[in-house]
């Protein structure tokens, strides 16, 4: 079977804070806990437990997303209204998989429609969108799990209304696609009572684990991403992932290992830096699966997004001088889809640039990650190096794989629930409160108190 990417590790263990190294007893221990988190997972996995589910994902049947992709396809542009885990995952595949200025290449250059994301809760953004596409020819595909995320129906009220003012409700509605929970939330009434298209979001998939679904697949479907060629490359994780073998030369096992192990010797702050445009919301994606997932009962450690050859101009000097409170991660790719030979000139005041002559601009970032990873291990820093061998539907679904296993076992080795998010929910308690939810006034209350005390601390220019 071919490698899908190989995870190289640079560093001392204890690094030059002073503290000590890993004892090999300690090393025993870790390898036992990875064998019980591997078991726990296989178990969730088969007892179908909350949380589980995207485990399942890679073996989807994906006739029913491939239909309403294909009509959603149809349209002058889509409009997809989600946030968080029913966004960020559309952004990474659209990102990696797309042309990079996709919505503007001419319509027989694009494999789908024009594509366009409210995410946040921004009006100035809502218009922006709303201008420019064309209502006779604009679906809405709505993403919700819970069904009832507030900034995520507020965006989805003012489309349907500017939709309704166009065509009609009538016809608004049929220009809907709800992907939702079966059963719960008020997208699955408003698709039950009205009719609308709908797909399932499948029950024990969290958000933040639900990109290889309908989540993530069904806009993917539409702009001619290759779905069949994510899960592919899933299932292809999936099975070395789970082969049983030594703890560090199976990667995710060595990614959570170094993960958990470095975070207690202070080392908490986990910097992703790929280099390559095509992965900067990768990051983004792993960001929130990270943080969310791993960040709670006062443990954790956190994501810091960087963008490699961008980020040696503005963050190296702080990852190499700086605190010893750093596991970097570095991704280079093989294989880049495009290369450009850096031209020469022949003037004589641009012939010091000669030596780029000797290169491509492919070699150049493949250069400037190695040297990177060299200067920060030179400070005495721990870096992880992940290699890709392209950037393809294949490797893709294989590197959202491997962090999704990865995160788990993280959250396993610090004895915490990785697939729940007390946290959100909390904020989003707050917000229903605050709008005016019924049922919620008691979390209004407690956000005005919590604002009471601030108010009187507060300074001002
Ligand atoms: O991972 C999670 O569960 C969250 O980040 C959710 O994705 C996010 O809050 C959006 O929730 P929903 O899909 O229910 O609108």
């Amino acid at each position: 079977m071919e490698e899908m990417f190989r995870l190289l590790y640079g560093g001392a263990l204890s690094g030059t804070t002073g503290a000590k190294n890993v004892t090999p007893a300690e090393l025993e221990d870790l390898d036992k806990k990875m064998v019980n988190a591997d078991f726990w997972l296989s178990e969730g996995r088969e007892a179908g437990r909350e949380g589980f589910g995207w485990l399942e994902l890679p073996w989807m049947d994906l006739s029913e997303i491939k239909k309403q992709g294909e009509w959603l396809g149809k349209f002058e542009s889509i409009i997809q209204i989600g946030i968080g885990g029913s966004a960020l995952g559309n952004r990474m595949l659209n990102k990696a998989l797309l042309h990079p200025y996709y919505n503007e290449l001419p319509a027989d250059q694009r494999k789908g429609p024009k594509y366009y994301l409210a995410e946040n809760v921004d009006p100035a953004s809502d218009y922006a969108i709303w201008d420019r596409v064309d209502p006779s020819s604009v679906a809405l595909l709505v993403i919700s799990k819970s069904g009832s995320t507030a900034e995520t129906m507020a965006n989805f009220l003012f489309f349907l209304e500017k939709l309704k003012d166009s065509i009609g409700e009538e016809e608004a509605l049929k220009r809907v696609l709800v992907v939702t929970d079966p059963e719960k939330g008020n997208l699955r009434a408003l698709a039950k009572e009205k009719g609308c298209r709908s797909l399932d979001i499948p029950s024990g998939v969290g958000g933040r684990y639900s990109v290889l679904s309908p989540v993530g697949l069904a806009a993917a479907c539409a702009m001619g991403i290759d779905v069949e060629m994510l899960l592919k490359g899933a299932r292809s994780a999936m099975e070395k992932i789970t082969k049983p073998g030594p703890l560090f030369e199976r990667p995710c096992h060595l990614l959570a290992a170094l993960s958990w192990l470095h975070g207690r010797k202070g080392r908490t702050l986990d910097v992703l830096m790929p280099y390559s445009d095509r992965l900067s919301d990768f990051v983004e994606w792993f960001a929130q699966l990270w943080a969310e997932s791993i960040g709670k009962d006062g443990k954790g450690f956190t994501p810091v997004r960087a963008l490699g050859a961008v980020d040696q101009h503005s963050q190296v000097q702080l990852y190499t001088e700086g605190p010893d409170d750093k596991l970097f991660t570095l991704i280079d790719v093989q294989n880049r889809s495009k290369d450009i030979d850096i031209p020469l000139t022949g003037m004589d005041s641009l012939s010091p640039l000669e030596y780029m002559g000797k290169g491509s601009m492919n070699r150049m970032i493949s250069y400037e990650a190695s040297s990177t990873a060299a200067a920060i291990l030179k400070s005495g820093k721990p870096v992880l190096w992940i290699e890709l061998p392209r950037i393809d539907e294949e490797v893709m679904g294989a590197l959202i794989f491997f962090y999704q296993y990865s995160t788990a076992l993280t959250g396993y080795l610090l004895s915490i629930d990785p697939f729940d998010q007390p946290g959100v929910e909390q904020g989003k308690k707050y917000t229903y409160g605050l709008m005016g939810r019924d049922g919620y006034s008691e979390h209004a209350a407690e956000v005005r108190d919590i604002f009471r005390q601030v108010d009187s601390a507060s300074a001002g220019l």
